[in-house]
């Protein structure tokens, strides 16, 4: 079966390249993309793969592999060195700059889309694996996003997500305060300012991502200052809140790394 097999025919599309279709109209991202590093940074792909490590036998045997928000293509990186050649990719994002970037670095067996996780442009049951990392808590409807891609995985497939919940203590206070104050200096602007401002302090401390000026480029520390304090949209989720959307008569779970990240591996029933 093509993978295009899996589109939801009720939803206009348009082929906007080789491999890569839209259902939507956003340039939401896109200058982010447009801005990051030309390399992956190590630490980043070294996440990748160990978030993914947990559904590595999975992956070994899927037919289907959705990632929802693949970014400029971590995960597309990390899957094309895995080299399982049965399966085929789906790679799925906002931002056409990002869908760009992944597909250079993506298994051949891959095609893009660009798509809104709250609203899933496939069939019910579509992919064996489907995962989500980092991007949930940028869609207008969290909760929604998260059901979607329980929508489209298949009984018995396996749905993996990582969200950053809400930063506690002081941490929190700093990070509302900066992403007030972008969204104050933006309107005239000079947003990207603070952006460049927060680099050298962020680069020098111990943040969740792990990525700082000793071990990655500018340009990395930079992508992860930009991608916390500019979204439009970003919801700061508690990780009890999450918790509490996983229904356990459909879906039971597999792996649960509720530590200061939420690394969450589900297998629907
Ligand atoms: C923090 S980045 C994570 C990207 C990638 N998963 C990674 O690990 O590097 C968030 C990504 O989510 C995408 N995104 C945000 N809202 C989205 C939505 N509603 N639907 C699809 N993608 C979305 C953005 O374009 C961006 O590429």
């Amino acid at each position: 079966m093509d993978i295009r097999d899996k589109f939801d025919t009720s939803r206009s599309r348009r082929r906007i390249g080789e491999g890569l279709y839209s259902f939507i109209d956003s340039s939401n991202f896109d200058s982010h993309w447009d801005e990051a590093d030309k390399e992956i940074p190590l630490l980043k792909l070294q996440q990748g793969e160990e978030f993914l490590s947990a559904a590595l036998t999975d992956l070994k045997q899927a037919n289907f592999v959705l990632d929802a928000g693949c970014g400029d293509g971590v995960h597309s990186q990390v899957l094309k060195k895995l080299n399982i050649q049965s399966t085929t990719y789906c790679f799925l994002d906002l931002s056409e700059s990002a869908l760009l970037k992944a597909q250079s670095r993506a298994p051949a067996n891959s095609i893009f889309v660009q798509g809104d996780v709250c609203s899933l442009p496939f069939r019910d049951n579509s992919f064996d694996v489907t995962f989500s990392y980092g991007v949930i808590a940028y869609s207008d409807e969290p909760q929604k996003a998260f059901r979607e891609l329980l929508r489209v995985t298949r009984s018995g497939g396996l749905i993996g997500f990582w969200i950053l919940p809400k930063p506690q203590g002081f941490g929190g206070l700093v990070f509302s305060f900066l992403r007030s104050a972008y969204k104050v200096l933006n309107i005239i602007g000079l947003g990207f300012l603070l952006v460049h401002l927060m680099v050298p302090i962020w680069g020098f401390l111990p943040t969740k991502s792990g990525l700082a000026l000793w071990n990655s480029s500018y340009k990395a520390v930079k992508e992860v200052v930009s991608v916390n304090i500019s979204p439009k949209q970003l919801s700061v989720l508690e990780a009890d809140e999450i918790m509490s959307w996983v229904d356990r008569t459909v879906v039971e779970v597999e792996k649960n790394d509720v530590n200061e990240k939420v690394t969450l591996w589900l297998r629907k029933i």
